[in-house]
């Protein structure tokens, strides 16, 4: 990779939390980088960041699980930044709830951006890659998908994730694109907050009660992810591929 023409990556979901990490991470690694969330105008502060430690970043609004936003921003940043050879699926929502309560709209919301919110972005990109005959995809798949009462909805669609993580890696691997999931447990940001929230239990608490329980005794950080995100793009990485990384400070969810 030379220093004129930085491969592009895009991390959905940059505007805060595990995306904003992961993009700030990618673009000190040297990729040029596309901040993509719901919202333009949110991702200003992840991008002046980058910016200021000098490297190049383009925010992008855009809902991952509607087809045309994602076609119109892929186009727009490929023509603005250029190819997108590496793909961040990240973008991530919560309508945690027991299964008796649970609401069809509910069940849509996580399964559409989780998943079909991931299907849309990586086939909207896969071409560059295969152009390139280089290419990444990580997804962020999470502990729950091995089960998480309340989570009906989250823990289906994560584990979703990683059949298509393995699907992507045989389909895509003659292309030089290798495909992995990181699966977080307990990562300190506003979903983690939200969820403390709806407990009833303050933050501090939620957090300390977790970290009593994770083999590190701390949870984790958005660095963290960013972290494994960064070694799986990496150009050394590409024997590694179709994997699922649980990165949860001990070997059980
Ligand atoms: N925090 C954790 O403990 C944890 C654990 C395991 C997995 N994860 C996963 O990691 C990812 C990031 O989580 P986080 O904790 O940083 O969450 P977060 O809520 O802090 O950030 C998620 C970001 O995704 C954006 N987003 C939501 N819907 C979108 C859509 N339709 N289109 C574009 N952007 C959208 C939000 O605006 C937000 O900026 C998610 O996929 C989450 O499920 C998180």
């Amino acid at each position: 990779m030379s220093e004129a023409t930085p491969r592009v990556a895009i991390v959905t979901g940059a505007a805060r939390g595990i995306g904003a990490a992961t993009a700030k991470r990618l673009a000190a690694d040297g990729f040029a980088v596309a901040v993509l969330d719901l919202d333009e105008s949110t991702t200003k502060d992840t991008v002046a960041e980058i910016e200021a430690a000098g490297g190049r970043a383009l925010g992008v609004g855009a809902d991952v699980s509607d087809a045309e936003q994602v076609q119109a921003a892929v186009d727009r940043i490929a023509a603005e930044l250029g190819a997108p050879v590496v793909l961040v699926n990240n973008a991530g929502v919560t309508r945690d709830n027991m299964l008796f309560k649970m609401t069809e709209v509910d069940w849509d919301v996580v399964m559409n951006v989780h998943l079909r919110g991931s299907f849309l972005m990586t086939r909207a990109c896969q071409k560059y890659m295969v152009d390139a005959k280089w290419g990444r995809v990580v997804n962020l798949s999470s502990v729950s998908a091995l089960g998480n009462r309340g989570q009906a909805n989250y823990s289906t669609a994560k584990a979703g994730l990683q059949g298509f993580t393995k699907t992507l890696a045989i389909e895509l691997g003659k292309f030089g694109v290798t495909a992995n999931a990181i699966a977080p447990g307990f990562i300190q940001t506003e979903m983690t907050k939200a969820t403390a929230e709806r407990m009833g239990i303050p933050f501090d608490d939620f957090v300390k009660g977790a970290a009593s329980q994770i083999p590190v005794a701390r949870v984790g950080q958005p660095e963290d992810i960013a972290h494994l995100v960064s070694f799986f793009v990496s150009e050394g990485a590409g024997f590694v591929s179709g994997q699922v990384v649980y990165a949860a400070g001990g070997p059980k969810a």
